[in-house]
């Protein structure tokens, strides 16, 4: 949660810290700050509101300096206000700060009885306060940053600049990510590799416990204790992955129609052409000691691990358990050490899931990522990683991600317990995901049913999403889409849980969406549908033609899918679901790419 953007430059660094921020607004929307050192001054220019807000204040109020540090909130301590936005400063010190300061409350009263005056609602706040007070009893800069960062308990990842150093910037981690990028006529740090310019050549990733002391013209790094903890740079690979909307008029349509590509790079990734075998990385238990899978995650990826549940109980024969990580951490579930702990992360910070890893390891399971960032902190902590590879999401609503973690966890379905050894079957899989690209695209090139069927959702306030089997994660996901972007409250259930009790729900004001892709529960699933017909809601159906056809009395709208062989079902599925959602929101009027209240990169519990 939140972005940091710092740079040290021959130049005026405003324009680099508001591209970087640019670039980082995914993780916080909220407000944005800037604070450069200009004459022996700090001055800071904060807005509430969207980047733009920020930019236009700086029309009025240019910022000039060779040093600076930059932040977008995504508020945890403090209503989203020009006050509350980073950086928090003093005339000694400015602090931009991603994390979270647990013991705030007893640091800011200890301040505040030693004289120091807030002036936010912040935890963070109580970093520069701190930084001040240490400064004010007579340690220098490097010193009283350590000393603060000592005292504070939780995570930090800060940029730090101090009025009477006006050539170094510092930088400091635990627990939230920060890179340091070195450019032709710089250095800048940055929470995403992602974020720097394409002047930054080479990188180094810092580690929880360093400072980095950074200028122009280099930089050192330290540890708490004042201990010198060298940090080599490498050059920057570049993923080759486009950035920009590539003309598309949002992230999210972009990452939407990228998919059949994301569905195919990642596949062939874990197909060797030599063997002609798909082949994982070696886990180090085999896998026919495994006596159950335990799946733990947090939103879309919670529902990727939930269609996984089915395909391993189906295909590998494989009991699953599977967690959400904010309730799988604090429960007291005994963990069986025969079980393999599978962790499902987009961006691989997520407090939550990383913290429920932490727990996992500590009950001795062997941890198993799928992450799609493979610079971060839960594929660096597990013991094996399998990368997802949808390249950079930054529409907060999660799309491409979503497939790439199906493919990949179909992908492993299919290889536990040796099945992918068998070149027969691993032959017959490959020439089927060989023709799936050509169908998602088929799929994607007309989408005009539908934005049709959008339009009858634009007045909705509530909606409920129904699926059996299979289709049920596909109706959490769908309902998960629309409500983050479209902000129409969408309830899902499993479609025979319906007359348990959620059918009182059901009216004519009531739209309901039933996914019924024509398995073995089609006719049962379409029963669950004549009930709520009968009750007057108004259906919308997500089927192939037949499964419309045998349906069609009692549906108001149809989306037509083609038909697929079954295990990919899920992923052809997925589609419609995301596309209806885009063009709800986009009737209303909803800024697509980043909805209100949300970030990108959950990295508090
Ligand atoms: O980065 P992660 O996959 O760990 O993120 C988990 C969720 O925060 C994420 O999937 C969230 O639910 C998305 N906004 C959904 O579109």
């Amino acid at each position: 949660m939140c972005g940091i953007f710092a740079a040290v430059n021959k130049t005026n660094v405003t324009n680099n810290l508001l591209g970087g921020l640019s670039s980082l607004s995914y993780r916080g929307y909220d407000s944005a700050g800037i604070a450069v050192v200009k004459q022996g001054n700090i001055e800071r220019v904060r807005a509430s509101g969207k980047l733009h807000e920020l930019e236009n204040r700086l029309h009025s109020y240019p910022l000039d300096g060779n040093i600076g540090i930059a932040h977008t909130r995504w508020a945890t301590h403090g209503i989203p206000n020009e006050k509350n936005a980073h950086p928090h400063m003093t005339s000694r010190v400015a602090v931009a700060h991603n994390g979270i300061v647990e013991n705030y409350e007893s640091l800011r009263r200890r301040l505040e009885t030693a004289g120091y005056i807030f002036e936010s609602e912040t935890d963070s706040e109580t970093i520069s306060q701190l930084i001040t007070y240490y400064l004010d009893l007579g340690l220098n800069h490097e010193q009283s940053l350590c000393k603060a960062l000592l005292e504070i308990e939780g995570s930090y990842g800060v940029a730090v600049i101090f009025q009477e150093q006006p050539k170094t910037l510092y930088a400091a981690r635990r627990g939230s990510p920060l890179i340091l990028g070195k450019g032709d006529s710089g250095f800048y740090v940055s929470s995403d590799i992602n974020a720097f310019s394409e002047d930054v050549s080479s990188i180094t990733y810092l580690k929880d416990g360093d400072v980095a002391k950074i200028n122009r013209d280099g930089f050192s790094v330290i540890n708490l204790q004042g201990e010198k903890t060298p940090r080599l740079l490498q050059k920057l690979e570049k993923d080759g992955c486009e950035s920009g909307k590539q003309g598309y008029d949002h992230f999210m349509l972009k990452e939407i129609h990228e998919q059949p590509d994301v569905f195919e790079r990642t596949w062939r990734h874990y197909f060797n052409n030599q063997r002609q075998a798909f082949q994982l990385p070696e886990f180090s238990v085999p896998d026919n000691e495994v006596n159950s899978i335990t799946i733990v995650a947090c939103g879309t990826s919670y529902f990727a691990g939930m269609v996984a549940k089915y395909w391993l109980e189906e295909y590998a024969k494989v009991p699953v358990n599977i967690d959400i990580a904010s309730e799988f951490r604090y429960r007291k579930a005994p963990l069986d050490q025969n079980s393999l702990a599978i962790f499902i992360s987009q961006s691989g910070e997520t407090a939550d899931t990383l913290a429920a890893m932490a727990h996992a390891k500590a009950a001795g399971l062997r941890c198993i990522s799928f992450v799609n960032i493979l610079t971060s902190t839960m594929a660096m902590e597990s013991d094996t990683v399998l990368p997802t590879l949808a390249g950079p999401e930054i529409g907060v609503a999660s799309t491409k991600a979503f497939i790439s973690q199906l493919t990949s966890l179909l992908i492993f379905t299919m290889s536990f317990r040796q099945q992918a050894h068998n070149k027969h079957k691993a032959q017959q899989a490959k020439e089927s995901m060989e023709q799936i690209p050509t169908l998602l695209r088929e799929y994607l090139s007309d989408t005009s049913s539908i934005q049709n069927v959008a339009k009858l959702l634009h007045k909705a306030e509530n909606m409920l999403y129904l699926g059996r089997g299979i289709a049920y994660p596909l109706a959490e996901e769908g309902a998960l889409k629309i409500k983050e972007i479209s902000y129409i409250h969408a309830e899902a259930f499993p479609a025979g849980e319906l007359k348990h009790g959620p059918l009182a729900l059901v009216d004519e004001k009531m739209p309901v969406l039933v996914i019924a892709p024509p398995d073995d529960l089609f006719a049962k699933t379409l029963s669950n549908l004549r009930e709520v017909a009968s009750r007057g809601a108004k259906i919308i159906l997500v089927s192939t033609r037949k499964g419309l056809d045998l349906a069609r009395d009692y549906v108001h709208a149809e989306i037509e899918m083609p038909e697929i062989a079954k295990q990919f079902i899920p992923i052809m599925y997925t589609l419609p679901l995301q596309l209806l959602a885009y063009y709800v929101a986009l009737g209303k009027g909803h800024d697509v790419d980043q909805p209100r209240n949300l970030a990108k990169s959950v990295t508090v519990e």
